[in-house]
């Protein structure tokens, strides 16, 4: 028969502990909240009460039911409380010795039939269970941050989890509203496995002043959907934590150079800056606890006048090729008001991309997004031409043809002999060095690269690339544009994948290693992080519309620039790209697309 959980407890009411806490008391269940000392009770106390009272302000919790809540939760210091619950999960600080102590104290004070749970991120749950003589009673409940609002738990068995506990913890998730994985004992389960890797590589990217944390936050945000950045996730997961869980993968899980903690991390756990609770990580907040970020010495000025700071003055813009990207460009451009002069390799190109232009700009118009007059307007502003020598008084031009490094090179060349001196050229290449494209010309300083993501006209972030050539003018200008565009301009360095697929198709291919493994599902892998980390889309969707010929052609750049092992592309990867299940363009990929 189903074990019935009328009463839990919880160890450790800090970031994940409070939380838990909330999650079963909303449920109806009763729980006994367990903290070391009456100090830290207090502040777990606070951080329930701080989180009802948001959700009664926010009209998600009634009154009545806030207090009925917290009617059902004792507090006490010390685990002698825990002696008749039915469930105990533990959520104290990272390390093992500390786990199996209050496992071991858990086992003498709790019931013979209790189960006792784990929320350990990164662990081996099987080590934390050999310190009781209940082993089999001993499961991992990852809950994910924070736990009143994310929606997915990892239940993670050990070879030796009696199949009866599994089933009632699966149970018990489901009554908590919760969607529930189950897993096998591995580090970092699922969704950690695939996120620290990222968030630590973000980490690298701070550390060696590759681009600023707004920027790195901005990139993953605006270019691929995610509700936060990595270096604002690290400071609400606790830089301690995250430290802790680095550690751990690393050391368990195949010693991956990824999951070495970045050394800038250390040093700030060392320094006290921890993240959300210190008041202080990435980012300074306005108290230790709060979510409220505030200004601090490295917060860039906003303003219009410090953007345009040493920026060129733009009107004329030159737009090279015709395929999507060129085409999303000239419409950007046209629409923000500039004037646009389009080359293409001949009339007939022009006139298709002309087509294109119109057709999307009508889209906007029946939508009710664009007035007539505008989308007359901005037609108007564009000049259609097959002859590179009509952009000799442009102010920028934007090179979008085939991703070929020789093609761009003979290109830039002739910009250079064609266009005015201070004229700012830029490159959309998503994949080649943007120095080789500037050194193709007399004058790198001016050479950018503007890396629109597709379509130009819907996607609202650019990465603006600067090389070790480019002028601080030519990256302001770059910036300043963006801006003018309505886009966030993100300013990076020169290397493989810029900031968004740098961090992004590692994670990619690192998921399809784990299904590889046979380790968890596509379905499994794509709910963990989309309900685990609030991702729109799981990896293996995500793969599935991107096309996996592309990915691995990125994941190749990245391996062989970079030379990190880890970045090798999964074998599995290259097979269906060889079996020619490219994604929903073949209608296969990692899912049969064919009926949908
Ligand atoms: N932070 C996250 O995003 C996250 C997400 C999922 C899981 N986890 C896991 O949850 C666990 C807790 O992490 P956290 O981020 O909440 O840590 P935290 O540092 O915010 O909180 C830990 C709490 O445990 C208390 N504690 C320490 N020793 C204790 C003892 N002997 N008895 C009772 N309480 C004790 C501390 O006073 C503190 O309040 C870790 O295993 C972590 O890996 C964390």
């Amino acid at each position: 028969m189903a074990r019935e959980f009328s009463t839990v407890g919880v160890v450790g009411l800090g970031t994940m502990g409070a939380g838990i806490v909330e999650v079963f008391a909303r449920n109806g269940i009763d729980v006994v909240a367990v903290e070391i000392s009456a100090p830290a009770l207090e502040r777990g106390r606070a951080t329930l009460t701080g989180s009802t009272d948001r959700a009664v302000a926010k009209g998600k919790l009634a009154e009545a039911d806030r207090d009925a809540l917290h009617e059902r939760v004792h507090f006490a210091v010390g685990l002698d409380a825990l002696h008749s619950v039915d469930l105990v999960i533990e959520a104290v600080p990272e390390h093992l010795d500390l786990k199996q102590r209050i496992f071991a104290e858990l086992d003498r004070v709790c019931r013979p039939e209790a189960i006792l749970a784990t929320n350990t991120s990164s662990l081996s749950v099987t080590e934390i269970s050999v310190a009781t003589s209940r082993p089999n009673q001993v499961i991992g409940i990852h809950f994910f941050n924070p736990a009143p609002v994310m929606k997915l738990v990892e239940v993670v068995r050990t070879v030796v989890t009696a199949p009866d506990v599994v089933a009632d913890v699966e149970a018990l998730c489901a009554r908590l509203g919760k969607v529930d994985v189950t897993i096998n004992d591995r580090a970092g389960f699922i969704a950690n496995a695939l996120l620290f890797g990222y968030l630590n590589h973000a980490v690298g990217m701070v550390e060696s002043h590759y681009a600023t944390r707004e920027d790195i936050d901005a990139a993953m945000k605006l270019g691929c959907g995610l509700p936060m950045g990595p270096l604002a996730l690290m400071d609400l997961i606790g830089l301690d934590t995250a430290y802790e869980i680095l550690d751990t993968m690393y050391r368990r899980g195949g010693r991956d150079r990824r999951h070495a903690p970045v050394p800038l991390l250390k040093q700030m756990v060392t320094a006290g800056l921890l993240g959300r609770k210190s008041g202080r990580g990435f980012y300074t907040y306005e108290r230790p606890g709060s979510p409220v970020v505030v200004p601090d010495e490295t917060t860039p000025l906003a303003t219009d006048a410090a953007l345009a700071d040493g920026a060129r003055a733009i009107t004329k813009v030159g737009v090279v090729g015709s395929g999507t990207m060129a085409t999303g460009i000239i419409e950007v451009f046209a629409k923000a008001g500039y004037e646009v002069v389009s080359v293409t390799r001949g009339m007939e190109k022009s006139a298709t991309v002309c087509e294109a232009v119109k057709t999307s700009l009508n889209k906007g118009v029946v939508r009710g997004k664009l007035a007539e007059t505008d989308r007359d307007a901005a037609l108007g502003r564009i000049s259609w031409s097959a002859t590179l020598d009509h952009l000799a008084d442009v102010d920028l031009v934007v090179e979008a043809v085939v991703e070929e490094l020789s093609v761009k090179k003979a290109l830039f060349a002739s910009l250079d002999e064609i266009c005015k001196p201070g004229v700012v050229l830029a490159t959309t290449t998503s994949s080649l060095p943007v120095i080789d494209v500037a050194m193709a010309t007399q004058r790198p300083a001016d050479v950018v690269g503007l890396h629109f993501f597709n379509p130009a006209p819907v996607m609202p972030l650019v990465e603006v690339v600067r090389t070790i050539r480019t002028s601080p003018e030519a990256t302001a200008t770059a910036r300043a544009v963006c801006a003018a565009l309505g886009k966030t301009g993100v300013v990076c360095g020169d290397r493989s994948g810029f900031i968004v697929n740098a961090l992004l198709f590692p994670y990619l291919n690192d998921a399809v290693k784990m299904l590889e493994a046979s380790y968890s599902t596509t379905d499994d892998i794509d709910h963990a992080m989309k309900l685990g980390c609030g991702y729109p889309m799981g990896p293996f969707e995500l793969l599935d519309v991107v096309g996996l010929d592309v990915a691995l052609a990125i994941q190749r750049e990245l391996y062989l620039e970079l030379r990190e092992p880890g970045f090798a592309p999964a074998p599995l990867l290259e097979h269906l790209v060889t079996a020619g299940y490219l994604g929903r363009k073949t209608r296969r990929g990692f899912r049969d697309h064919s009926h949908r």
